[in-house]
């Protein structure tokens, strides 16, 4: 291995700060020995923080409806083609008592940017969980909102919040997004989140259209910076109805490149094999976790729904019962040499 790639993740492993030019590096220069290397150090990180411990998330995916039109989305507002749909309060609150049974102990409710779901609306459902499961979090996944809006979802007691940054580069950010869509209010929603007290989650795809090992190298000087409780990343995989349907899709191994790399960033940090990963390659979410990812996040939506939303082709885990994909995944959690906790899963606090 080239002694100057081996230095950097040395460096990493020590807790030191990269420069933007040193990841750019890194990335350029990576191969399959340094990546094992890399790997290795990462999963030493990891074990040494969570142990085997990989945590679960219940995924309720509320509304495809979407007012945004992001270029790589499927649910994007001029996709005329999705079909809408929008789960009822009580069908949501129905998927989290299932969850909670099944024991779950964090449930993420995810939708697009859908009008319907106001502060009123959204605060009653967060407080009903928690009123029924208080030992339940709440983790939200909705889009970006004002101050003021995730000020009350955090008082209804909401206590994490999912909205990745998709990338750090202002000009890349342009090309995914359309002209009404701004990066300085993407930046702001997350330092208000953190403000507020949420624990965050930022993230970004790994193979966008444009992007670049200078992008991403970006992307790890922000995560380095501001330091998220969680951090979701996953391929980018096309979508027919979309703007970039004919897109390359991001790779498997850049992805677990990536994860190993925030993981030395940050070490505490929450990491999730993502649904993408899985769907890229059959051991994608294995891959993710032998990488240094530390979270997964099965579909606990009505069957009925999965399919519909759909923000890239292929998506899995669509047809299966609740049930089935819960125990299909702790199967294969347990085939790494890793296990299935079932308690909230938070950040850890500082000592
Ligand atoms: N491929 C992969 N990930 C996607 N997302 C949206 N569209 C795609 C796609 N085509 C991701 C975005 C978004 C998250 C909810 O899903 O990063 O923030
Ligand atoms: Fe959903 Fe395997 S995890 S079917």
């Amino acid at each position: 291995m080239n002694t100057e790639i081996r230095s950097l993740i040395d460096r990493l492993d020590a807790g030191e700060p990269l420069c933007e030019a040193e990841f750019e590096h890194l990335l350029e220069n990576r191969d399959a020995e340094s990546t094992e290397y890399l790997r290795g150090k990462a999963e030493a990180k990891r074990i040494a923080v969570f142990g085997r411990a990989v945590y679960i998330r219940g995924l309720i995916e509320i509304s495809n409806y979407c007012k945004n039109d992001c270029l790589y989305c499927g649910i994007r507002r001029s996709n005329g083609n999705a079909r809408r749909y929008r789960l009822s309060e009580e069908e949501i609150l129905a998927c989290a008592d299932a969850g909670y049974e099944f024991g779950f102990r964090t449930v993420v409710l995810q939708g697009g940017e859908d009008g319907y779901f106001t502060d009123e609306r959204m605060c009653g459902i967060v407080s009903e969980i928690k009123r029924r499961h208080p030992d339940c979090a709440v983790t939200l996944s909705l889009g970006e909102r004002s101050r003021e809006s995730f000020q009350a979802l955090f008082d209804a007691g909401a206590d994490r919040y999912l909205l990745r940054h998709e990338t750090a580069d202002r000009e890349h950010y342009g090309r995914l997004h359309p002209e009404r869509m701004s990066f300085d209010n993407r930046m702001r929603c997350l330092r208000d989140l953190r403000e507020i007290g949420f624990q965050t989650g930022c993230g970004f795809m790994v193979g966008s259209p444009y992007q670049t090992n200078r992008t991403l190298a970006e992307d790890l000087a922000f995560i380095q910076e501001f330091r998220p409780e969680m951090c979701g990343i996953g391929p980018f995989v096309p979508h027919h109805d979309t703007p970039f349907a004919d897109r390359p899709a991001g790779s498997v191994e850049l992805t677990c490149f990536l994860l190993s790399v925030i993981r030395l960033i940050h070490p505490k940090v929450l990491l999730p094999a993502t649904t993408a990963l899985g769907t890229m390659h059959p051991q994608g979410r294995e891959l993710g976790i032998l990488a240094g990812a530390n979270v997964v996040m099965p579909n606990l939506s009505p069957v009925g729904v999965r399919k519909l939303y759909e923000l890239y082709d292929n998506k899995i885990c669509t047809g299966e019962e609740s049930a089935q994909c819960i125990a299909c995944l702790t199967a294969r959690i347990a085939q790494t040499g890793y296990g299935i906790v079932t308690d909230r899963g938070d950040f850890p606090k500082s000592e």
